[in-house]
């Protein structure tokens, strides 16, 4: 299958970089810029994109690659530091930025010369995302400008008949406008690709690759509900069927009906599906555990013995299935000590079961292609765009002890929530919303009566990595017509709180 290199040089946006790439149909991996030039033409790309990155060409030491790599044939699309250290590496002048020169940041009206392949078909103005500290004095030998502001007259340049272009600016982001069509124009017009990566090749493939692997083994899956292990449940229940065992945990702490979607969902195939209602087990383990990392604890710990029991039941399990995602096994271009993350959703899940090998069947894809292929499957729609949920669910959402009557008071203002937020349409808008049930009681009057109930506080965010966010400015009609039906409809809960906190200072969930 034809694909596309991304040789990360350490800037923020390279896996921006390659789903862009993906979102055009073309397949791309993203690989250290340490990458040998052996290995390059061993996996014979029809292009390679250089990312940006912090450093300076001039920082002897800053990423490097060998002269040789422009001569392989493959075309080049350098971006920002890749940009420059193609045309420094070609014996072009980069220079560092004055204030009265070429440095930029942000917005930046730029022209460009729509006869170049890189922006054929394009208009000739646009805004472009700079980010860029050093600037392209001088072009190598063969090389022509292709793009210009006011303060860099090499806002982009190109070598068309050795196929190298490079761009001073972040195509990949949304602020570049007509980005994504200036990286498809470079993957359909200059490297010649012709379209073939969809979900549903990838589909195909994947089973027959699965099936050819597994044979008439057998595996298991531990299923959460979550996007990740309910498609990567899908994939394998359409290659393997009945070779394939799911266990699902009900610890107790799920959603108002979860437990039952996510058991209606896998009903369609043929699999073995084996739920394990564990909650009075969970909810004695956590008995007057109050400590959010002590019950995280011992959730993880009561969840991989019920795990193991399981494991035990069925015994010959040659594969473990794990939900492992692109993002977490993406190696980093820089430093020595590349790290990569596999395995990281997993948790601690147990070697004992007696399995031979792990299989990871969505570990090439992004999360947005995890949803499409779910989606392709025949997944229904509320468990493939759902919002993340923990791992330990509700029990880090009742704040202190937990009880089962705190537990389903928060079951049940969460379902409120949730519905009222998607009723209103503003669930499009929002990264992660839910309920949270405070330790704090308040007095309140209902009829003519004193309370004493329980305060509720709802979360809702936005946010694109999960690593910072912000609290979400959901309209007070709805926030009022939240409040008014949970402290109606809700036994228990008085008074209602609105989280405004951003993270930092805060985290998205409250333990
Ligand atoms: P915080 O609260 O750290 O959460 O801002 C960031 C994201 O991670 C989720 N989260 C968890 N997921 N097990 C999980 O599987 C956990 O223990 C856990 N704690 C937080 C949280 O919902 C948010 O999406």
């Amino acid at each position: 299958m034809e694909k596309v290199l991304v040789l990360d040089f350490g800037g923020q946006y390279n896996q921006l970089i390659a789903r862009r790439v993906r979102e055009c149909h073309v397949y791309c991996e993203v690989k250290p810029y340490t990458i040998s030039l052996e290995e390059i033409q061993k996996a014979a790309p029809i292009g390679l994109i250089f990312t940006g990155g912090p450093n300076s060409v001039y920082d002897p030491a800053s990423p490097h690659v060998d002269p040789r790599i422009f001569e392989l044939g493959i075309p080049v699309l350098g971006i920002c530091y890749g940009c420059q250290l193609m045309a420094y590496t070609l014996k072009g002048q980069v220079m560092p930025a004055t204030e009265a020169t070429a440095r930029e940041y942000g917005k930046t009206q730029t022209h460009f010369e729509t006869q170049d392949a890189l922006f054929r078909g394009l208009p000739d103005t646009g805004i472009t995302w700079m980010s860029h500290g050093d600037y392209i004095a001088k072009l190598p030998e063969g090389f022509g400008v292709t793009a210009t502001t006011d303060a860099c007259p090499n806002a982009a340049i190109s070598h068309p008949g050795k196929k190298l272009y490079g761009v001073q600016y972040h195509p990949e982001v949304n602020h570049t406008e007509n980005g994504l069509a200036m990286i498809r124009n470079f993957l359909y017009e200059v490297c010649g690709a012709t379209g073939q990566w969809t979900m549903g090749d990838y589909l195909q493939r994947t089973v027959r690759q699965i099936r050819e692997k597994v044979g008439t083994e057998k595996a298991l899956l531990a299923l959460s509900g979550g996007v990740d292990s309910s498609v990567a449940a899908a994939l394998m229940a359409e290659a393997i069927g009945d070779q394939l065992t799911c266990v699902f945990v009900d610890h107790g702490f799920l959603r108002r009906k979860e437990a039952e979607e996510v058991e209606a969902a896998f009903s369609k195939w043929n699999l073995h599906f084996v739920r394990v209602n564990a909650e009075a087990r969970f909810l004695e383990k956590l008995k007057g555990i109050a400590d959010p990392e002590a019950k995280r604890k011992g959730i993880g710990e009561e969840f991989i013995r019920v795990f193991e029991e399981e494991g035990k039941k069925i015994g010959k399990v040659a594969f473990l299935v794990q939900g492992t995602i692109y993002p977490d096994v993406i190696e980093s271009g820089l430093g020595d000590a590349a790290v990569i993350k596999s395995h990281h959703n997993v948790g601690g899940l147990p070697d004992y079961v007696d399995f031979r090998e792990i299989l990871e069947p969505l570990r090439m894809l992004f999360k947005d292609e995890v949803r499409q292929l779910g989606r392709e499957l025949g997944l229904p729609e509320y468990l493939v765009s759902r919002q993340p949920f923990p791992g330990p669910g509700l029990a880090i959402r009742v704040i202190g002890d937990l009880t089962k009557e705190k537990l389903d008071i928060l079951r049940e203002a969460d379902f409120i929530f949730r519905e009222e937020i998607a009723k209103a349409g503003e669930d499009k808008n929002l990264s992660q919303y839910f309920a949270v049930l405070t330790n704090t009681r308040s007095v309140g009057v209902m009829g003519d009566g004193r309370t004493y109930d329980h305060t509720l506080a709802l979360r809702a965010v936005t946010t694109s990595d999960f690593m910072t966010a912000d609290w979400a400015r959901i309209p007070y009609e709805v926030l009022d017509r939240i409040s008014g039906r949970i402290v109606n409809e809700v036994r228990g809960i008085n008074r209602i709180v609105y989280d405004i906190t951003s993270k930092p200072p805060a985290t998205i969930e409250w333990e």
